[in-house]
């Protein structure tokens, strides 16, 4: 029970890899606060934890996180419902406005900002003010993505939010590491939810369609968030502050990819041993694996 006696708000944790970190949270003993724009989803994430035999452990509320009324009942929801705030996860998301940038529209980039990045600094404003008073520390935790690494990895607006998101993360780290409240982000690669999942094509189509996206075999899960934010979450990542974590299964390890951008299987380059002698007029040695 890794996180008894701590109280945990998980926004969006109504759905996807935010619904997989509220159910870790409280298999770890933690009390949580699941506050989400999408009631219904909401009601569904309580059965399931009550039907899982666990009283009391949580609390919905639907919230819109770029709402900043919104955020503050939400922090005195976990007041009201369980005395503290240990744990903010501002997970929350949507995909924003697709389009080409001579496209898009000032509300469209808005609505994309205000849920991705002002839904994080309201949670981060209203987290820290109450860990601040309860004077014993604390950790935030942000949902970027890979998309804020490079210009490749999502839609335009979408990869401008999760990269302001990644350095609020670090700027913020930087404020409260004196009050011992750390504030880390979490860039996730692609992962199966509700986000990635079209209605056109079955769970398991997507998961296979998936599973090439890159190189490690399976497609990413909820749950690979979920183990990633518990040890945020916990005292195992204590001097861990204001860093973005990948957890991609080597997708922006892989980089530019030139193999694949060429057509080469990743094998070919598995299945012989060649030394390059460049332009130094020597010749180039070969050999066989294993000789
Ligand atoms: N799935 C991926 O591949 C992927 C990759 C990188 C980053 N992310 C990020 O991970 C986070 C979670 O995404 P997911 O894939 O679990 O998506 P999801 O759609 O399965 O879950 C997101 C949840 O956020 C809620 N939400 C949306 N807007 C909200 C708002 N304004 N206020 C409160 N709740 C709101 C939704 O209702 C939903 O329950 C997002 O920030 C997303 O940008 C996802």
């Amino acid at each position: 029970m890794r996180l008894k006696n701590k109280v945990a708000i998980v926004t969006g944790g109504a759905g996807g890899m935010g619904r997989s970190t509220v159910m870790r949270f409280i298999e770890e003993g933690a009390k949580v606060v699941i506050a989400d724009y999408n009631a219904a989803s909401g009601a569904e994430t309580l059965a399931e934890i009550t039907g899982l035999g666990y009283k009391d452990a949580a609390h919905f509320i639907k919230t819109d996180v770029a709402s900043e009324i919104d955020i503050k009942t939400m922090i005195e929801c976990a007041l009201d419902n369980f005395g503290r705030v240990d744990i903010m996860f501002n997970n929350a998301g949507v995909g924003g406005v697709v389009g080409p940038v001579w496209d898009l529209q000032v509300e469209e980039w808005d609505y994309t900002f205000d849920v991705l990045v002002k839904g994080v600094f309201l949670g981060i404003k209203h987290a820290a003010k109450v860990m601040r008073k309860q004077g014993d520390g604390g950790t935030i935790i942000n949902t970027a993505s890979v998309a804020g690494l490079s210009g490749g990895c999502g839609p335009l607006s979408y990869s401008a939010a999760k990269a302001a998101v990644i350095n609020l993360t670090k700027a913020a780290a930087v404020q409260l590491a004196p009050d011992r409240i750390r504030v880390n982000a979490i860039c996730p690669g692609f992962i199966l939810t509700g986000l990635t999942h079209s209605k056109h094509e079955s769970l398991e189509q997507a998961g296979k369609r998936m599973d090439a996206t890159q190189p490690f075999p399976d497609h990413g899960k909820g749950e690979d968030i979920a183990g990633t934010a518990l040890f945020l979450a916990t005292e195992d990542s204590r001097f861990v502050n204001g860093e973005a974590i990948v957890v991609d299964g080597a997708l922006t390890a892989v980089g530019p990819d030139m193999w694949q951008r060429w057509g080469v299987p990743y094998e070919r380059d598995m299945t012989r041993n060649v030394v390059n002698k460049g332009t130094t007029g020597d010749k180039n040695t070969r050999r066989q694996l294993g000789d």
